[in-house]
């Protein structure tokens, strides 16, 4: 569930990303085009506004060519008769020509005419002082004595701009010599302005270049811009752009501005257009994102469900394996009790430090490994149900793991939540999971270093697919840096009598396996070769009050004791040991072979002045009354008696939960004087 999480936050993560660095991308490239798009259509608006205003000039050309290539023009500006004037030069011949003024000069300059069409008051007047300026032979206005060559362009006047055509004067078939200059101008008011953008169907504006009240930028385009043919392009709002473009006089000089001002369709469509396609690419972006994310769920499923079944095969093989184990181990243990029994007898009845004392040791110490390897192969047969107590394991965990590596050059460190939840746990089981996982982390660095050791709270969720009941549970986890698990070994380690140790039983994990197993609880692993290996175990938190603090087991010294036990067993040996070590432990023994013999003993014996303190009893007897029927009888005789529950191997829950049965304990087979002393003196 947690993975499944974090896949979802990073996919969306990376879904916004992918999302926004699309849009960054599309805005540069997509808009940035139809941005130039746009600027290009300006320049284009702005040509063609020029090229209206060319042919304006053309106009005026054509218009004065009229009246330069004429015998009556030839003959004004020689004699300046004021018929001509009169006939030709009235009022109306400037409004119909639309001109500002009409100049007539003789071939040496002299103006022989000169008025300006005043239009507010249909009149004529002198032309003003700044234009005659332009009108000097010098200047190329009308610099153009000896050519018959004209010339139309713009000039700047303190009036304002004016479109001006000079052309020489010639007779009506065109010919020379040059008699004069004839001079048309038509200021560049609002009205030829409204004319070309009538035209062009441009928004347009002149600014003179020295006006006084030109915008600031303007004026600044106007100084920096002096060559070239130049469109300045300026973006005023998200819907409206402006272009400027500059106009030179007939000298040369910048004389104009003219300001195009455009609304940015373009750019509103650009925009337009990256939204859609935002819009879909997210559309489409989302869809994959959900089509991948059911993909895994589905992979993710089939994957737990094989998980699943391998886990049930797991346990399916186990059991087999158990009931093999359980069968031999019942008749091993009592094979066992009667060597070890014997043994630790033998070994008291020796003074320490002796080599008949040396060795029965030794004896000892290899029945004892041999017990416990009984007792690995009992953990997954039925025979290992765990007998509960409800306690904190935090100072279990903290002994075992110490205790395994006590001498070693591995350390472990502890972090275990001050508040774990306390589990229901069979002490001896637990303990063992502990030792068996911190001896593999142990082994796996044969050069020292770490295993850290956690613990916390954990409640399972819906999602987590462990196979554990949905609730709270204590959650360990034992991780070192060793050499790592194979990728092809991590689904065998827990078959039992798997093993790369040269030494190994292979029993280890299989053991932890069905310990967690048999307390509804669950083992999992992670590795990488080479890097380390993690083993997490988990087991359900009990809801009742631990009973009490655990502790590793140590070894009790065999205290003597008072009182008289009854002992029955159906093998002989067996009988034969355990008196021996409660004699020896200084009880008064009396033993028997099946549970109507002991019942029958019992309660003569509580009749009589010698009642028994204590029962041992086998559970299971070939052909007779075994021990669970002769305990009900047993306390149908005497409700107070101590009853202890023997066996070394049993299908039977009993011994899991003695005390349902009304025993006060168990021993397990095969046992010790250590054992003896620790059970018969607690009771
Ligand atoms: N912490 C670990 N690091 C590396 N390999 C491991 C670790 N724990 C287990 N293994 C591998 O899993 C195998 C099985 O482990 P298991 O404890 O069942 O048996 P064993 O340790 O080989 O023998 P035994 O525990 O019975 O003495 C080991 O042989 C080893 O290859
Ligand atoms: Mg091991």
């Amino acid at each position: 569930m947690k993975k499944g999480k974090s896949f979802v936050v990073a996919g969306v993560a990376v879904l916004v990303v992918l999302v926004l660095i699309l849009f960054v991308t599309s805005k540069i490239i997509i808009l940035g085009g139809f941005t130039r798009l746009e600027a290009e259509n300006v320049r284009q608006d702005m040509n063609r506004v020029l090229d209206a205003l060319s042919n304006e000039l053309v106009n005026l050309e054509s218009a004065v060519l009229d009246w330069s290539n004429w015998d009556e023009s030839c003959a004004f500006v020689a004699d300046g008769n004021a018929e001509y004037v009169r006939t030709n030069l009235p009022t109306k011949t400037f409004s119909s020509l639309n001109v500002s003024c009409m100049i007539f000069m003789d071939s040496g300059g002299r103006i022989v005419f000169g008025m300006e069409y005043e239009p507010e008051e249909d009149r004529l007047t002198p032309i003003p002082e700044s234009l005659k300026k332009h009108l000097d032979l010098s200047r190329s206005l009308v610099g153009i004595a000896g050519t018959k060559k004209g010339t139309a362009g713009l000039i700047a006047l303190p009036e304002g701009p004016m479109l001006v055509s000079a052309q020489p004067i010639l007779t009506s078939e065109g010919k020379g010599p040059r008699r004069g200059t004839v001079v048309f101008g038509r200021f560049l008011d609002t009205s030829v302005t409204e004319k070309l953008s009538r035209i062009t169907h441009i928004k347009l504006k002149f600014f003179g270049i020295n006006d006084d009240n030109i915008p600031t930028d303007i004026r600044d385009y106007g100084r920096l811009r002096t060559g070239g043919n130049p469109v300045i392009v300026r973006k005023n709002s998200e819907e409206s752009i402006s272009g400027f473009g500059m106009v030179k006089d007939i000298y040369g000089n910048p004389a104009l501005i003219a300001r195009v001002d455009l609304p940015r369709t373009i750019y509103q469509s650009g925009k337009k257009t990256i939204y859609y396609f935002m819009a879909w690419i997210t559309c489409l972006v989302v869809a994959s994102f959900i089509l991948i994310l059911m993909l895994f769920k589905k992979l993710g499923d089939i994957t737990d469900r094989k998980r699943m079944e391998k886990e049930m095969l797991r346990a399916q093989k186990l059991e087999s394996l158990g009931v093999l184990a359980g069968g031999i181990a019942h008749d091993f243990n009592n094979l066992l009790t009667g060597i070890l029994g014997n043994i630790s007898l033998a070994r008291m009845h020796l003074d320490p430090g002796g080599k008949a004392y040396e060795r029965l040791e030794g004896a000892e110490k290899a029945s004892e490994r041999a017990r416990d390897l009984t007792q690995q192969l009992l953990t997954f047969s039925k025979g290992g149900a765990p007998v509960r107590k409800t306690a904190s394991i935090t100072q279990l965990i903290m002994d075992s793991a110490g205790f395994v590596l006590r001498g070693s050059n591995v350390r472990c460190d502890f972090s275990l939540a001050d508040d774990l939840w306390p589990v229901s746990v069979d002490q001896g089981q637990i303990s063992r999971v502990i030792n068996n996982l911190v001896i593999n982390a142990c082994q796996s660095m044969p050069d020292g270093g770490t295993i850290n050791v956690c613990g916390e709270n954990y409640t399972t969720l819906p999602g987590d697919l462990l196979p554990l009941k949905e609730g709270r549970c204590v959650r360990i986890s034992i991780s070192d840096q060793g050499m790592g698990i194979p990728e092809e070994n991590l689904q065998k380690i827990f078959d039992p009598y798997f093993t790369t140790k040269q030494k190994g039983s292979g029993l280890g994990l299989a053991t932890v396996y069905s310990i967690l197993k048999n307390h509804d609880g669950y083992v999992e692993v992670e590795s990488k070769e080479g890097t380390g290996t993690v083993f997490t175990i988990y087991l359900p938190a009990s809801e009742n009050v631990p009973e009490v603090e655990m502790k590793s087991e140590e070894k009790k010294m065999p205290v003597p004791g008072m009182g008289r036990i009854l002992v029955m067993d159906d093998d002989e040996m067996i009988r034969e040991i355990a008196s021996e070590i409660l004699h020896y432990l200084g009880y008064d023994v009396v033993v028997c072979g099946d549970g109507s013999e002991a019942v029958d003993l019992y309660r003569v014996a509580k009749e009589s002045e010698k009642p028994f303190n204590a029962v041992i009893m086998d559970l299971t007897v070939a052909g007779g009354m075994g021990g669970r029927e002769a305990m009900v009888k047993l306390l149908e005789i005497d409700p107070q008696v101590k009853g202890i529950v023997s066996s070394g191997y049993s299908n039977d829950p009993i011994l899991a939960r003695y005390r349902d049965y009304g025993f006060c304990a168990v021993m397990a087979k095969p046992y010790n004087v250590e054992n003896f002393t620790e059970i018969v003196q607690n009771l």
